[in-house]
């Protein structure tokens, strides 16, 4: 059986989300509300969005060439299980690795035509402050963006056609750190310059993959952040007015061990995709109303 072609379906393709979490949960939603057929892999595949079929799989587990549907279309965004180093490799180089081998082993018209990998923009490391963009060479200074830029480089070796997503901070619904900690008085601003943060609402992130999915032709790298990198200092600052809560104080050594860069939206916004939330100030504010309606 070949995976059904567009005319066949009207135009609706089958979709697997290999990682149905935070944001690949929140794209398999909008794309079953498209009419796409979607299937939302994880370990335990428990609450997906409605239209949403289950794929109850381990990505690392053997026997997985009988397990994965066959698809038009791959998102990768599954996560690691712990921040170190044996973790990430685990998932985001043998993961990617095991999936896009069963996929390969596909007669031709079998494969999906298209491979997103959700990576992040650890890759770049600091760029004291600079901007960077999918044109910068990458430079991770730590194993978290060293082993995504592997699955990155398996992603875009593969004959299965590659797009390499690299996000910024997701922020959204139910990722209420950065609130809860300006609320408690506990955030504090960098005392040595401005140290930018280059964050994404979960509902971009989402939507980004959807629009991505839907281009012909899109760029093989292509950088996930909102519209306007902030300084940490004015995230915070505004978040305190937003609620009430005191004024974060300035921490001296906070600007130190800190990767400094701001991170260009431009290749995504020329492809297209416009922005629920352009910056911090309409994705925070969203949040807020559903956190305090
Ligand atoms: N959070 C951020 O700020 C940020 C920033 C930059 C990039 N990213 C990247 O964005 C992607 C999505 O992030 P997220 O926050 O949406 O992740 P998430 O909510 O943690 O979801 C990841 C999903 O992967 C599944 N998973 C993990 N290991 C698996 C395995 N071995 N086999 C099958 N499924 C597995 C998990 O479900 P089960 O446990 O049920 O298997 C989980 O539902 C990740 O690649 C992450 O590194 C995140």
């Amino acid at each position: 059986m070949s995976p059904p072609t567009e005319g066949e379906t009207g135009g609706a393709r089958r979709v697997l989300v290999a990682g149905c979490g935070y944001v690949g949960c929140r794209a398999a939603e909008m794309l079953a509300g498209q009419g796409h057929r979607v299937f939302g892999l994880r370990r335990r595949p428990v609450d997906l969005p409605e239209g949403v079929e289950p794929v109850a799989v381990d990505l690392l587990a053997s026997g997985l060439e009988d397990r994965i549907p066959l698809v038009d279309q791959v998102v990768f965004a599954a996560s690691s299980d712990s921040p170190n180093e044996e973790a990430y490799r685990r998932i985001y180089v043998d993961g990617v690795d095991a999936l896009l081998r069963v996929l390969e082993a596909r007669p031709p018209d079998q494969r999906p035509s298209r491979f997103i990998f959700v990576s992040s923009t650890a890759v770049y490391g600091d760029a004291e402050g600079g901007w960077v963009d999918e044109d910068t060479p990458p430079r991770p200074e730590s194993f978290r963006g060293g082993v995504m830029l592997e699955g990155e480089a398996r992603t875009l070796a593969s004959p299965i056609p590659g797009v390499v997503f690299r996000l910024g901070g997701i922020y959204g619904p139910g990722r209420t750190r950065l609130v809860d900690q300006v609320r408690a008085g506990r955030a504090r601003c960098p005392g040595d310059g401005p140290i930018w943060s280059n964050r994404i609402h979960r509902d971009d992130a989402a939507g980004a993959l959807v629009h991505l999915l839907e281009l012909p032709d899109p760029d093989p790298v292509i950088l996930g952040i909102d519209q306007e990198p902030a300084p940490l200092c004015q995230v915070y600052r505004w978040l305190a007015s937003e609620v009430g809560a005191p004024e974060p104080q300035v921490d001296p050594e906070m600007s130190r061990d800190r990767s400094n860069k701001r991170c260009s939206s431009r290749r995504l916004q020329a492809s297209g995709y416009r922005f629920r939330y352009p910056s911090f100030r309409e994705g925070y504010r969203a949040m807020l109303q559903e956190m305090d309606p």
